[in-house]
Protein backbone atom coordinates (compact mmCIF):
# COMPACT_ATOMS: atom_id res chain seq x y z
CA UNK A 1 0.00 0.00 0.00
CA UNK A 2 1.37 3.27 -0.95
CA UNK A 3 0.78 6.03 0.78
CA UNK A 4 0.22 9.60 -1.61
CA UNK A 5 0.33 13.15 -0.65
CA UNK A 6 -1.73 15.33 -2.95
CA UNK A 7 -0.20 18.53 -2.61
CA UNK A 8 -2.30 21.45 -0.88
CA UNK A 9 -4.88 18.82 -0.19
CA UNK A 10 -4.34 15.56 2.21
CA UNK A 11 -2.63 12.27 2.24
CA UNK A 12 -4.52 9.39 1.01
CA UNK A 13 -3.30 5.73 0.76
CA UNK A 14 -4.25 3.80 -2.42
CA UNK A 15 -4.13 0.20 -1.94
CA UNK A 16 -1.80 -2.23 -3.91
CA UNK A 17 -2.83 -2.39 -7.92
CA UNK A 18 -5.32 0.16 -7.18
CA UNK A 19 -5.80 3.06 -9.96
CA UNK A 20 -4.13 5.99 -8.56
CA UNK A 21 -7.18 7.98 -10.31
CA UNK A 22 -9.66 6.01 -7.58
CA UNK A 23 -7.97 6.42 -5.03
CA UNK A 24 -7.55 10.23 -5.00
CA UNK A 25 -11.52 10.27 -6.04
CA UNK A 26 -12.49 8.31 -3.19
CA UNK A 27 -10.26 10.49 -0.98
CA UNK A 28 -13.21 13.12 -2.23
CA UNK A 29 -11.14 15.45 -4.45
CA UNK A 30 -12.62 16.05 -7.78
CA UNK A 31 -10.22 14.64 -10.15
CA UNK A 32 -10.72 14.81 -14.09
CA UNK A 33 -11.12 11.75 -16.26
CA UNK A 34 -13.31 11.93 -18.96
CA UNK A 35 -12.22 9.28 -21.41
CA UNK A 36 -13.35 6.82 -18.17
CA UNK A 37 -9.77 5.49 -17.75
CA UNK A 38 -9.01 4.49 -21.00
CA UNK A 39 -6.05 6.55 -21.91
CA UNK A 40 -7.17 8.70 -23.97
CA UNK A 41 -8.38 12.41 -22.69
CA UNK A 42 -5.57 12.77 -20.34
CA UNK A 43 -7.60 14.90 -17.80
CA UNK A 44 -6.35 12.78 -15.12
CA UNK A 45 -3.37 13.56 -15.53
CA UNK A 46 -0.90 14.25 -12.73
CA UNK A 47 2.36 15.70 -12.08
CA UNK A 48 4.68 13.61 -9.65
CA UNK A 49 6.82 15.43 -7.42
CA UNK A 50 8.42 13.01 -5.35
CA UNK A 51 8.89 9.51 -5.21
CA UNK A 52 8.94 6.46 -7.90
CA UNK A 53 6.24 6.61 -9.74
CA UNK A 54 7.16 3.34 -11.68
CA UNK A 55 7.14 2.79 -14.86
CA UNK A 56 4.55 3.36 -17.75
CA UNK A 57 2.25 0.99 -18.59
CA UNK A 58 2.23 0.47 -22.75
CA UNK A 59 -1.13 2.31 -22.79
CA UNK A 60 0.29 5.46 -20.88
CA UNK A 61 3.57 5.47 -22.70
CA UNK A 62 1.97 5.55 -26.17
CA UNK A 63 -0.35 8.67 -25.09
CA UNK A 64 1.47 10.91 -23.36
CA UNK A 65 3.90 9.97 -26.30
CA UNK A 66 1.51 12.35 -28.55
CA UNK A 67 2.21 15.48 -26.24
CA UNK A 68 5.14 17.59 -26.80
CA UNK A 69 4.16 20.35 -24.22
CA UNK A 70 3.78 18.14 -21.14
CA UNK A 71 6.63 17.98 -18.76
CA UNK A 72 8.33 14.89 -17.89
CA UNK A 73 6.91 14.22 -14.66
CA UNK A 74 3.22 14.67 -16.23
CA UNK A 75 1.68 10.86 -15.44
CA UNK A 76 -1.69 9.78 -16.53
CA UNK A 77 -3.05 8.70 -12.87
CA UNK A 78 -5.93 6.27 -14.83
CA UNK A 79 -2.71 4.34 -15.99
CA UNK A 80 -0.80 4.08 -12.44
CA UNK A 81 -0.66 1.74 -9.43
CA UNK A 82 1.53 3.08 -7.46
CA UNK A 83 4.06 0.78 -5.62
CA UNK A 84 6.02 3.46 -3.58
CA UNK A 85 4.97 6.47 -1.71
CA UNK A 86 4.35 9.54 -4.03
CA UNK A 87 3.68 13.34 -3.73
CA UNK A 88 1.48 14.56 -6.54
CA UNK A 89 -0.09 17.72 -8.09
CA UNK A 90 -3.55 17.02 -9.62
CA UNK A 91 -3.90 19.35 -12.75
CA UNK A 92 -7.21 19.02 -14.00
CA UNK A 93 -10.41 19.37 -11.42
CA UNK A 94 -13.79 19.03 -12.13
CA UNK A 95 -14.67 22.49 -10.11
CA UNK A 96 -12.57 24.70 -12.05
CA UNK A 97 -13.04 22.85 -15.41
CA UNK A 98 -16.72 24.57 -16.53
CA UNK A 99 -17.87 20.67 -16.96
CA UNK A 100 -21.20 19.20 -15.76
CA UNK A 101 -19.12 15.80 -14.70
CA UNK A 102 -15.34 13.88 -14.13
CA UNK A 103 -16.06 11.49 -16.67
CA UNK A 104 -16.96 7.94 -16.38
CA UNK A 105 -15.83 6.17 -13.23
CA UNK A 106 -12.91 4.03 -14.74
CA UNK A 107 -13.34 0.75 -13.76
CA UNK A 108 -11.67 -1.00 -11.26
CA UNK A 109 -8.53 -3.49 -11.82
S1 LIG B 1 -6.51 9.39 -19.92
FE1 LIG B 1 -8.64 9.68 -19.77
S2 LIG B 1 -9.06 9.18 -17.72
FE2 LIG B 1 -6.93 8.90 -17.88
Amino acid sequence: MATIRIEGEKTITCADGRRLVLCIEDAGIDILHRCGGNARCTTCRIEVLEGDAGEMNEAERARLALEEQLAPNVRLSCQMTPARDLTVRVINRLSTSGLSDAGPRPEEW
